[in-house]
């Protein structure tokens, strides 16, 4: 079974859609930040990259005058039930193993309390990978939301990352597919 690339995320009109709409700078620097703690933690790359590009898929409208209204946001947010969701039926669209779907979708889920009363969450090692990844591109109020990126210099930054996944990728079992 070939791998369901970067590109081929970025390019599903579903990802142009909502991870255009939270950010598409936020994704790619997320996505390298990504690649970079999974190295620190033994995680497989393409699934901390892939979790780390998709984790704000889930946002959705809480503008106010054309402008996301940060507050408003904090009150009622959920973007990261509705992204692991979005994530998991997207790449099980574009072929995905259903386990490696899963793993993503779990650290979309878990990539922020932000649904939680308080900060429970025990994370495991991708779930963490891919939490520190946004940190590590976050600005205060939200800023790295409205990061520019013009389409072609995302792309090729994921064509690259790509690249640099599937050169490490021997080093690391992709446990998910063991057995199947
Ligand atoms: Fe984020």
């Amino acid at each position: 079974m070939s791998r369901v690339t970067l590109q081929e995320i970025f390019q599903h009109p579903i990802t142009q859609k909502y991870v255009g709409r939270s950010g598409m700078a936020h994704a790619v620097a997320v996505a390298y930040h990504a690649f970079k703690f999974a190295k620190l933690y033994g995680v497989h790359p393409d699934l901390a990259c892939k979790a780390a590009f998709l984790h704000d898929i889930g946002h959705y409208t809480w503008y106010r005058n054309g402008h996301w209204d940060y507050e408003l946001y904090k009150q009622n947010d959920i973007h990261a039930i509705k992204g692991a969701e979005r994530a998991h039926k997207l790449l099980i669209r574009l072929g995905e193993h259903p386990a490696a779907a899963k793993q993503i979708s779990l650290a979309v889920l878990f990539h922020t309390d932000s649904f939680l009363p308080d900060n429970s969450i025990e994370r495991e090692a991708l779930q963490q990978v891919v939490a520190l990844a946004d940190e590590a591109d976050e600005e205060p109020g939200g800023g790295h939301h409205y990061k520019e990126i013009a389409p072609e210099e995302a792309e090729s930054l994921l064509v690259e990352l790509d690249r640099m996944i599937e050169k490490s990728a021997g080093q690391y079992q992709l446990a998910v597919t063991a057995g199947s």
